[in-house]
């Protein structure tokens, strides 16, 4: 017979979960209104694991040995960051476990120093050609038990890895099976996909988009592969595959000696990305700052030169604050209009070194969508954990905080009315006015939209050092659940 003694201590066991979880539940229906504490929607599972700390009694770690792998010379910043969350939170568990990096020759554009500086990872580079032969030489007890892809869109695309990987599923015994992990970027890009079928049949793959909006992507097309009028593809389990998001967000260094104060004023802004001009409005963006140029070059600090060879503007030496400067970082060409010449500079083909120290130097960091490109419902653009590792916060809208839903938070974003455009913005958060953007646009000033553009306003635009570090140790905390959930299988 149980004690009194050891009802009260087993009810107290009970209790105290159902307790943390009322909290937790609690803490999700408040989040919806501070929006400073929201996690991304699919952490409440997780957040519970969180409560749960490290009791694996609960649910026992189940992976011991991941190899990461990828043959794309890119997106390292993006693996290499799972890499990093990996050791942390087998480094802490009690049950233990390694990661493996499998990838090409060496990183591109010096990542290797990143990868040095920053302790991502602390074994062994290995070639991605020597995967295959790692995860068969041991299909028993301390064998590879999750592969990780950087790149599936790629990695799965050819070559023989497709193939392969199943081969050696299939020849393990149903005690050593290994789970695949798929990290993606775009759900369009379908070509690779026809591969999932295999793998969930196996009830062996999960998907590790880098942003919400691309999780919620995959979901809703697996759902409607789980209806398939096609019986193989309608038995093959789609709408049971796990979907996580892990943040690419490192611990960059940053400057903390920049001035933090209520007068600094704007002046270095940074479009990041590819320069295509599809993706990104840079030809839009070029056509307003011309606009705006010729009629007040005194608020961008600026003079027209205005002789008959050279329409561009100079910097206005005799004022005291700084000009403005847009930054376009990236890699490929573009041409910059002559009127332009001394205030928009490219960047291109930058090390990760210098791109993170650059970065880190910029005022705000304009995301620059063109409105009907699939940053907004099947890609994931990079952008924001670019910006956010470096401190830099991201002119946004509505719109893009529905989407981007980890950078949801006035830490991480200054927020304009989708009314006013980027320039428009920039202007008005550099000049301290709104008063020229509704006068312009006949906007009233009781208007929701003069409301919004007046809290970007006083909200302003520069964040403390503390404000962003607390944002991404957030953002840190809900990857290692991720990483937890992945572990356990879950
Ligand atoms: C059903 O889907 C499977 C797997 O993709 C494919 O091999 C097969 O050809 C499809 N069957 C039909 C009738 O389209």
């Amino acid at each position: 017979m149980p004690s009194r003694r050891q009802l009260v201590v087993a009810g107290c066991l009970i209790f105290i979960p159902f307790l943390i979880w009322q909290l937790v539940d609690l803490n999700e229906q408040y989040s919806l209104s501070v929006a400073s504490f929201k996690l991304w929607p699919s952490t409440k599972c997780s957040a519970l694991l969180a409560a749960e700390g490290d009791d694996t009694h609960v649910v026992p770690q189940k992976r011991h040995r991941v190899a990461v792998a990828s043959t794309f010379g890119f997106h390292f910043d993006v693996y290499m960051s799972l890499v990093w969350t990996l050791e942390r939170v087998m480094g802490r568990s009690p049950s233990g476990g390694v990661v493996e990096v499998y990838a090409p020759a060496e990183f591109g554009f010096e990542f290797q120093t990143i990868v040095d500086t920053l302790g991502l990872y602390h074994g062994e580079n290995r070639h991605s050609d020597e995967l295959i032969q790692a995860i068969n030489s041991n299909m028993g007890d301390g064998g590879i038990d999750l592969v990780v892809l950087g790149t599936c869109e790629f990695d799965l695309r050819g070559g023989p890895w497709p193939e392969e990987l199943l081969a050696a599923w299939d020849a393990r015994d149903a005690e050593h099976k290994f789970q695949l992990v798929c990290i993606v970027h775009n759900v369009r890009d379908a070509s690779w996909q026809r591969w999932i079928t295999q793998w969930s049949q196996r009830n062996a793959i999960r998907i590790l988009p880098i942003s919400e909006h691309v999780a919620a992507a995959f979901r809703r097309s697996f759902l409607i592969n789980a209806d398939s009028p096609n019986a193989t593809i309608r038995l093959a389990g789609y709408e049971h595959i796990p979907v996580d998001v892990h943040v690419p967000v490192l611990d960059i260094p940053v400057a903390v000696d920049l001035d933090h104060g209520p007068s600094r004023i704007l002046s270095d802004a940074v479009i990041q990305g590819t320069f295509y001009t599809d993706r990104r409005d840079y030809l839009e963006i070029f056509a307003e700052l011309k606009e705006s140029l010729a009629r007040d070059p005194k608020v961008w600090g600026y003079l027209p030169l205005g002789t008959e060879d050279d329409a561009s503007y100079a910097v206005d030496t005799t004022l005291p604050d700084p000009p403005f400067r847009l930054f376009l970082i990236g890699s490929g060409w573009l041409e910059i209009p002559q009127e332009l010449k001394n205030m928009v500079l490219i960047r291109a083909g930058l090390s990760y070194p210098e791109f993170y120290k650059l970065m880190s130097e910029m005022d705000i960091c304009v995301p620059a969508f063109s409105v009907d490109h699939g940053y907004y419902d099947d890609q994931a653009s990079s952008t924001f954990a670019m910006a956010v590792e470096c401190n830099v916060p991201i002119l946004v809208t509505e719109r893009i905080r529905n989407t981007y839903t980890y950078v949801d938070d006035d830490r991480a974003v200054v927020t304009r009315p989708a009314a006013m455009r980027e320039i428009e913005a920039i202007r008005t958060l550099r000049s301290r006015d709104t008063s020229y953007f509704l006068h312009r646009t006949g906007v009233a000033m009781d208007s929701p939209t003069a409301r919004v553009a007046a809290d970007m306003l006083r909200h302003g635009w520069v964040r403390s050092p503390e404000e962003s570090r607390a944002f991404k140790e957030q953002i840190w905390r809900a990857n290692d659940r991720v990483v937890e959930r992945i572990l356990r299988d879950l």
